[in-house]
């Protein structure tokens, strides 16, 4: 319940008012989030590499209802991707983008937009030498997504797509990607769905979590584990014995856990957002877990 009106007020333009406009906010918005602009993402790409992890970085926006917004995006990627490289930081490197924030969902020409906004940003991350992941969004855009991850590839052949485990269609797309050179994220699902496309019961994702992972880890392709769930990370150690595959956290979430598989020897990437637009991506943040929810209100009620 508190999960759904998190979710739904994530993508309420009054609710992003009252929650922007409050100056207390930001402390914990800090705690997800690496920074509003580029020299920002870049310093703390500069503090995980450091410490041996690797680095997904998304520029946050979602949701684009305007094509110069669009464009202004891409263009974000691409200063990212060259300071990035300026930096000698490109070089093992990925960027997150979610198609939404690149025209995805602007009426008519939506998916033609978000498909050659995509193709600028890929170019862009070849000729710094970093790789790019699309971002998956609610199931309205899941065939649009996968379509234009089809469309790169025949170019860009190491553009990777994210699978969410809630989808009842998940298993189907898992085995579908699981195919040599293809890197596929497998996360369990973050937006608001309904039981007619979704799992809604945890244990039930859980589980398919694990079915699709099974599925990833047989295949040919490169598996890479998104979850900060202990019970997954365990059952991937075993799974993904004597193959190649990665971990995968977000920002501020479990950093010690991170740093532990970094140091185990493992590939930890963690997926590093940035920018003025945090709104949505924060407060999924807060409807995952209610921990982060009681940390969010004691900030807003104590000085
Ligand atoms: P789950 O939420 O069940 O949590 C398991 C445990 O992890 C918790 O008990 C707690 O210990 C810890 N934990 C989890 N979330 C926490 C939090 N917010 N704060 C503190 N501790 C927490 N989703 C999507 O729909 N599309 C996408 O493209 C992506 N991309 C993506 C990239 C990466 C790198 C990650 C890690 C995640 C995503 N997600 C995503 C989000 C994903 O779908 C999911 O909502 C979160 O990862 C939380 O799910 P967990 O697997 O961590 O398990």
């Amino acid at each position: 319940m508190l999960r759904t009106s998190l979710l739904a007020a994530a993508r309420s333009p009054l609710a992003r008012k009252a929650v922007e406009r409050n100056p207390l906010t930001r402390s914990v918005v800090n705690r997800f989030v690496a920074g509003a602009h580029t020299p920002d993402a870049v310093t703390a790409t500069r503090a995980l590499v450091d410490s041996g992890r690797a680095v997904t970085i998304d520029y946050l926006g979602e949701d684009t209802t305007d094509v110069a917004d669009a464009t202004h995006t891409v263009d974000a990627y691409v200063t990212l991707l060259s300071a990035l490289a300026d930096q000698g930081l490109a070089a093992g490197a990925d960027v997150s983008v979610k198609l939404s924030a690149v025209g995805q969902a602007l009426p008519g020409e939506g998916h033609k937009i978000a498909l050659e906004n995509a193709r600028l940003i890929a170019e862009a991350a070849k000729g710094a030498g970093a790789t790019l992941t699309l971002d998956m969004e609610d199931h309205t855009t899941t065939d649009s997504t996968l379509d234009i991850l089809g469309e790169l590839r025949q170019d860009f052949p190491w553009v990777g797509a994210v699978i969410q485990a809630y989808l009842h269609r998940t298993l189907g797309d898992a085995h579908d990607l699981a195919v040599a050179g293809s890197r596929v994220r497998l996360c369990k699902g973050a937006y608001n769905e309904p039981a007619s496309v979704a799992y809604q019961d945890k244990s039930e994702v859980d589980r398919n979590y694990i079915r699709c992972l099974r599925v990833l880890m047989a295949g040919d392709g490169y598996p890479m584990v998104a979850s900060h769930d202990p019970r997954i990370i365990a059952i991937a150690g075993e799974l993904g014995k004597g193959r190649d595959f990665e971990y995968q956290m977000l920002y501020g979430i479990r950093p010690q856990e991170q740093e532990i598989i970094a140091r185990r020897g493992d590939t930890m990437r963690v997926y590093v957002p940035y920018g003025v637009q945090w709104y949505g991506y924060f407060m999924r943040r807060l409807a995952e877990r209610p921990a982060n929810l009681a940390f969010f209100l004691r900030a807003m009620t104590t000085r």
